[in-house]
């Protein structure tokens, strides 16, 4: 079942260029979005929109919210579901209550999904698995037909959900006219290059492969990056501390001086998300802040970095989300490397389970 491939983890971050696709099919037509599974009424008198999620679920989430304000013009609210649950939250019916799910099953987000259902929200779930809990209670279901993940670490599951919610900001954008008609082109002409950007050349996994032989040791990671890479850097620490047990942390590039900077030193690994297309001014100075106190740096980019101790050189492209799934691939295969060389069990890490289904 494994085809041929080392673990299910391997095999599916290898699916992630045909699931995608399945994932937009029938989705984009005549250059604009549809969904068969809503209707535009879905944000009628809709204000905001709060997300609740756990996890990598959670990760995909938080990429979502800039596009929902970027491209839809919608205030756009993301929450822990765990925490969420118990913080005796304000909902307001202007809420469109949006609930992310690889299972349909974890506890908290389920739980946060039927506050949400009888404080009279509108709610819609994006899940992979149709018939599960959470698709049938919410009042719109949309699937992301990544097919059955058996890692426990997530990975197609995440990119799906990612092309989901940006779909679902140009569907709104759409109906709220908020988006002009280059710009929504633009869009999703990037859509359409994303199964590409998420094709794994030899190159690429060859030079993972070559870095999980040193980047095993010291006391412990930095991912970084801003925007949409913040949350793409959480999840690439989730991934590594998930199946490698190494101590690893996202942060927003950013607030590295406002403590965290006090850190760095040669033992202390920063992986540096530098996409061409957002905000890599920004993001420099922030590396080369690190880089100047000592910090051991590995930039993935497009771009070469002289600063760099290594260097993963990704595809140039022209949208800053093409960049984010080369960047994708790169930390799931990385950290998967680190965990295989490491001797762990990649498809079933210790103390966790696929789905969490108690609180
Ligand atoms: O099935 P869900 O998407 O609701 O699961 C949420 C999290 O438990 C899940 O994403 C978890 O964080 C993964 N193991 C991460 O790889």
């Amino acid at each position: 079942q494994k085809n041929g491939f080392r673990f299910f983890m391997e095999k599916e971050i290898y699916e992630q260029s045909d699931v995608v696709s399945d994932c937009m099919l029938g989705r984009i037509q005549d250059n604009t979005v549809t969904f068969d599974e809503i209707e535009p009424s879905i944000i009628e008198g809709i204000n905001e929109i709060k997300i609740c999620a756990c996890g990598t679920s959670y990760h995909a989430g938080m990429t979502s919210s800039y596009f929902f304000e970027r491209l839809s013009k919608i205030k756009c609210h993301v929450e822990i579901a765990s925490e969420f649950r118990y913080k005796e939250p304000l909902l307001s019916k202007d809420t469109l209550f949006i609930v992310i799910s690889q299972s349909g099953e974890t506890a908290d987000t389920l739980e946060a999904l039927k506050m949400a259902k009888k404080a009279g929200l509108k709610t819609l779930v994006i899940c992979n698995v149709d018939n599960s809990s959470m698709t049938r209670l919410a009042d719109f279901t949309i699937l992301t037909r990544a097919g059955i993940e058996k890692g426990v670490a997530s990975t197609k599951a995440f990119s799906t959900q990612t092309i989901v919610l940006w779909l679902l900001s140009l569907y709104f954008a759409k109906i709220r006219n908020s988006i002009s008609s280059e710009k929504m082109q633009k869009e999703l002409l990037a859509l359409r290059e994303v199964p590409k950007a998420l094709i794994i050349s030899d190159k690429i996994h060859e030079k993972t492969k070559r870095l999980s032989k040193r980047y095993l040791h010291g006391h412990g990671f930095f991912f970084i990056g801003r925007d949409v890479f913040y949350p793409l850097a959480l999840e690439g620490a989730l991934k590594l501390k998930e199946i490698s047990y190494l101590h690893a942390e996202g942060y927003p590039a950013g607030e590295m001086k406002h403590g965290p900077i006090a850190l760095a030193d040669p033992e202390l690994f920063t992986i540096a998300l530098m996409p061409k297309n957002l905000l890599y001014d920004k993001v420099k100075s922030n590396v080369e802040e690190l880089s100047a106190r000592d910090s051991t740096i590995c930039s993935i980019s497009p771009l070469d970095f002289e600063l760099s101790d290594d260097f993963i050189k990704i595809n140039e492209t022209e949208h800053y989300m093409l960049e984010f799934f080369e960047m994708l691939v790169v930390l799931q295969l990385l950290s998967m490397e680190i965990s295989i060389r490491l001797g762990n069990d990649v498809d079933m890490p210790r103390n966790l389970a696929k789905s969490v289904t108690v609180e």
